[in-house]
């Protein structure tokens, strides 16, 4: 079984849809908070995760905030990340030590609409056509390889009703996608 982190910065409804699965791949060990407002801390309590938070403004610089970070990683003996609405980009600090062991979610088709409110954006656009995307992280601000995609046809303009349909396929995804890329991890671990 791997040991997951979960970074999340707002409401947390992904971080609860991949900590409730039930699977013999990864289990949540932990949640990385960056705001202490965060409804996300409210689940993790619910589901007794242990949670930490940072708050980058009581750090000198991101080198020492995500060398903060990493020391509970490694006291927790975590395997792999998850951003699920982790609103910061992922530093070289955290990069070097989870080489190819971060993956995101975003809510548009990437390489359309990265960065912040991509589905009011994508409605705005009048797209016909959006979705969800699952990728490594690299340095960038949702740039790195694809995963994972779905895509969702947009009847409405609305973002609200978008965003509703948005995280029930984010909810179903994500767990889904994460136990497959780190079982294949354990496999290769393994040969
Ligand atoms: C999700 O829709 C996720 O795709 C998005 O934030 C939302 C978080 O919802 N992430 C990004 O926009 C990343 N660029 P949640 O807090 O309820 O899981």
């Amino acid at each position: 079984m791997k040991k997951l982190a979960v970074f999340a910065s707002g409401n947390g409804s992904n971080f609860e849809a991949i900590a409730k699965f039930k699977n013999r791949v990864y289990q949540v060990e932990l949640l990385i908070c960056d705001n202490k407002g965060a409804l996300a801390i409210k689940r993790a309590i619910k589901h007794k995760i242990p949670y930490f938070v940072f708050n980058p403004s009581d750090y000198d610089c991101k080198d020492s905030f995500e060398q903060a970070i990493i020391k509970v990683l490694q006291a927790y003996n975590i395997d792999f990340i998850a951003l699920a609405g982790y609103m910061r980009l992922i530093g070289k600090t955290l990069l070097e030590a989870y080489k190819m062991r971060i993956v995101n979610i975003h809510p548009s088709l990437l390489p359309a609409f990265p960065g912040l409110n991509a589905i009011e954006k994508a409605v705005n656009y009048n797209v016909k056509v959006t979705g969800v995307t699952i990728h490594y992280v690299d340095q960038g601000m949702d740039t790195g390889r694809i995963i994972a995609q779905r895509s969702i046809k947009v009847k409405h303009k609305s973002a609200q009703i978008l965003e509703k349909t948005i995280h029930k396929i984010e909810h179903r995804l994500y767990k889904r996608v994460l136990s497959k890329i780190i079982r294949r991890l354990e496999d290769e671990s393994i040969n």
